[in-house]
């Protein structure tokens, strides 16, 4: 059975295209892999996070992901700060990555902008601790959406240079996986950014703790164009809002874009957006309201994700131990 390993950074409550892009393909790999799921702490320190809200998200999307069918028994769920071998192999892939790998990662470019002196560095290296992160438990599988897809190119990078370096085939090759519609969800109020759970304006996302009016309100008010559904995909080419809708619709009811048009070709948004609430709030509402109720025992959240860094680390410390071999370190006989 393959092993998977995916993250997300509690820096925010998880939004509508973290769903569609990660969480729903975690849960449904979880029948036919071993799975490692992990709230990455260390790289949502990248950029600033109030402590008091750091620790809420971290226990909300821990419920989040409880709530939308992730099951902590059979597979892993765990914060990252809670095993060490992550930072520990971080450090080492820092000095095998190259500065000219990390000077191509597009993700840097986009959060730094122009003011790229005034970043942690911990954001510039943020790559290299998500290689680590996958390495650690030597998965093959990650489950993510299409932002992530060079940080994954990176992580095959390091791993055949450390390979290379050290003289041995140590670390396997990673395969993403990419979901077929939705891989990149954008903005409601601007189709030419991606949805984020870190965006100023909540507007622009549905988060998965939104109730159904909520859902329903950011619909109605979400940008779109004064046009009508087109015949064919053809017709959302130049029309970012349109083509995000449509999207968002076929990869909650499992349609493809072609099928979605042929339901609604010549529709304007009004209607659209109506059929399109109900997509979105029968799926949602029920994770929201699931997340409430187990918010109420913080206590268990706590426990729980303990019980999982204990069970990730009982992987990840032979694997980070017999890396610092190879790389020369004195370990105990
Ligand atoms: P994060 O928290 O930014 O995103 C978590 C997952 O959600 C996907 N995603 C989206 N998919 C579609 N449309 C969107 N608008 C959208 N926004 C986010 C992301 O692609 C991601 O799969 N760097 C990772 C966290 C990470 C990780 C790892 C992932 C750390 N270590 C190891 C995989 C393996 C991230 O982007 O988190």
């Amino acid at each position: 059975m393959q092993r998977i390993f995916s993250g997300i950074q509690p820096s925010g409550v998880p939004q509508l295209g973290n769903y569609l892009g990660a969480i729903r393909n975690w849960v449904n790999l979880q029948a036919d892999h071993e799975c490692v799921f992990c709230l990455v702490d260390m790289h949502a320190i990248t950029v600033w996070q109030e402590p008091a809200k750091l620790r809420e998200h971290t226990l909300t999307q821990a419920a989040i992901l409880l709530a939308s069918g992730i099951d902590a028994q059979r597979h892993i769920l765990f914060n990252q700060s809670a095993v060490s071998a992550h930072a520990r192999l971080a450090w080492i892939f820092n000095c095998v990555a190259r500065l000219g790998w990390l000077n191509r990662m597009t993700q840097f470019k986009d959060k730094a902008g122009k003011d790229r002196e005034n970043h942690s560095a911990g954001l510039y290296v943020y790559p290299n601790l998500m290689a680590a992160d996958i390495l650690a438990y030597k998965a093959t599988r990650v489950p993510v959406g299409e932002d992530q897809k060079q940080h994954l190119e990176l992580t095959n990078d390091i791993a055949q240079k450390f390979n290379h370096d050290y003289g041995v085939e140590f670390f396997p090759q990673v395969e993403a996986l990419i979901p077929p519609e939705a891989a990149r969800v954008m903005s409601l109020r601007d189709g030419t950014k991606k949805m984020s759970k870190s965006d100023p304006s909540a507007q622009s996302r549905i988060e998965l703790t939104d109730d159904a009016d909520t859902i329903a309100l950011k619909i109605r008010r979400a940008k779109t164009d004064t046009g009508v559904l087109p015949e064919d995909p053809s017709g959302l080419a130049d029309r970012p809002e349109a083509r995000n809708l449509v999207s968002i619709y076929a990869a909650l009811s499992g349609k493809t874009v072609q099928q979605v048009l042929d339901l609604h070709q010549g529709q304007g948004f009004g209607p659209f957006k109506a059929a399109l609430t109900e997509v979105v709030v029968n799926e949602i509402a029920p994770i929201a309201l699931k997340t409430s109720q187990l918010l109420q025992d913080e206590t268990h959240l706590v426990q729980m994700l303990h019980n999982g860094a204990q069970r990730a680390q009982a992987i990840a410390e032979p694997i980070v131990a017999e890396a610092e071999k190879l790389v020369g370190f004195v370990k105990p006989l």
